[in-house]
């Protein structure tokens, strides 16, 4: 067991919390880059109130509004142009995942002299990993991605459909500004999406992670059982903050760090859900509800004890020996049940994908990221067939 962990990201948690935005943030600069998605921070006040707050505090506003689901590659430039032309020095984003995955790559893209696309992994032999961004500032809309608190980002290229990733230590944001209040708003299908991203952020380390972590398995137990019991409460209820808290905290947590340390987890059930999301643009947290039921039961075949443990200490389904491959199974049915009943799809049919590009999938898959004998990273490392054959029964 070696291992290095930091994360020196500040949390500043709670409900109300976003009233302390503006003095995180003049900690770091005066003219902010305010970068936001869709518009729905606009129509429910949480732009005003941030705004409000930066203000009051001596911080200037710049505005890049309109990322997309899914955020593209030139939406990256056409923030860091911004933030570049008007001499903004500290970036902010302000909504979901992909708000904040834009923000991070575009305060690094500022200092980049290429194309930006060369940060990000996508099968190049050097990556040019950014050494330098202004400084970051999450501010969260949504408990999905826990980008707010990590040093990852994804991007997808919308030229070449290819949808991957950056992490690298300039991306942590300086503050984590995790309000829950504002994730009443959230409608129940992206609360469900979201609670199923946070659920696998931290099943892919479970299971894909080294042997031999035993905390590691209890924090990731924690974290699906937490997610478990509230979910569905956030769901029935939007407004009941105790739910929208414990949930949103979850998410913090699944992705920060903390579960996955010394575990060198690989990320199988992102990077095929990554494809899937370049090619029709689905919802991240919806299409990994639809692989990961159909990966674990493929994983399960050569690691049953492992899945066995997931069934007895998730579900309380007793085993009759350690390698129980029935439990197991039992086990993913009854994962896969749950996340039907919060409403996510577990079929790729309910996406309207079809078979017909299940080759160019796991190919894209394996292009993108790849071990030293051609193989998607994990347990068990994937083939180009493994992968069609993961995705032709979840048809
Ligand atoms: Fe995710």
């Amino acid at each position: 067991m070696k291992f290095e962990f930091e994360n020196p990201t500040r949390l500043v948690f709670g409900a109300g919390s976003l009233s302390q935005l503006g003095e995180a943030v003049r900690a770091y600069g005066k003219k902010a880059l305010l970068v936001t998605g869709g518009g729905s921070v606009k129509r429910n006040g949480t732009f005003e109130r941030a705004v409000a707050s930066l203000n009051a505090s001596g911080v200037s506003v710049v505005e890049c509004s309109g990322v997309e689901p899914n955020p593209r590659l030139s939406t990256v430039v056409r923030g860091a142009e911004i933030a570049r032309n008007e001499g903004c020095d500290v970036v902010i984003g302000l909504g979901g995942g992909s708000t904040m995955d834009a923000a991070k790559v575009m305060a690094a893209a500022v200092f980049y002299e290429g194309d930006p696309w060369e940060m990000i992994a996508h099968g190049q032999e050097n990556r040019n990993l950014p050494t330098r961004a202004l400084p970051i500032i999450t501010v969260p809309t949504l408990a999905a991605t826990g980008s707010e608190m990590n040093a990852g980002a994804v991007i997808t290229n919308e030229k070449t459909t290819e949808k991957s990733f950056v992490i690298a230590k300039c991306l942590f944001p300086k503050v984590a500004v995790v309000d829950p209040e504002l994730t009443v708003s959230v409608p129940p299908d992206q609360t469900a999406f979201g609670i199923c991203d946070l659920i696998t952020h931290v099943t892919e380390s479970y299971f894909n992670g080294v042997d031999g972590t035993p905390i590691q398995d209890r924090f990731a137990e924690g974290v699906i059982l937490t997610a478990m019991e509230w979910g569905p409460k956030a769901i029935a209820d939007g407004n009941n903050p105790e739910a929208r808290a414990q949930v949103q905290w979850a998410s913090v947590v699944a992705l920060n760090g903390w579960v996955q340390v010394g575990s060198a987890a690989a990320y199988p059930v992102h990077m095929i859900e990554h494809v899937l999301s370049a090619h029709h643009d689905i919802a991240h947290g919806a299409g990994l509800a639809v692989v990961n039921p159909a990966w674990m039961r493929f994983a399960a075949e050569s690691r049953p004890a492992r899945f066995a443990q997931f069934a007895q200490r998730i579900f309380g389904l007793a085993l009759q020996h350690p390698e129980d491959a029935e439990a197991a199974k039992e086990g993913i049915e009854r994962f896969e049940a749950f996340l039907r009943s919060i409403g996510c799809p577990t079929r790729l049919s309910e996406l309207k994908i079809g078979d017909s590009l299940l080759g160019r999938y796991a190919q894209d898959t394996v292009r993108i990221i790849h071990n030293s004998e051609g193989l998607l990273p994990g347990r068990p490392p994937m083939s180009e067939k493994d992968i069609i054959k993961v995705l032709r029964s979840a048809l």
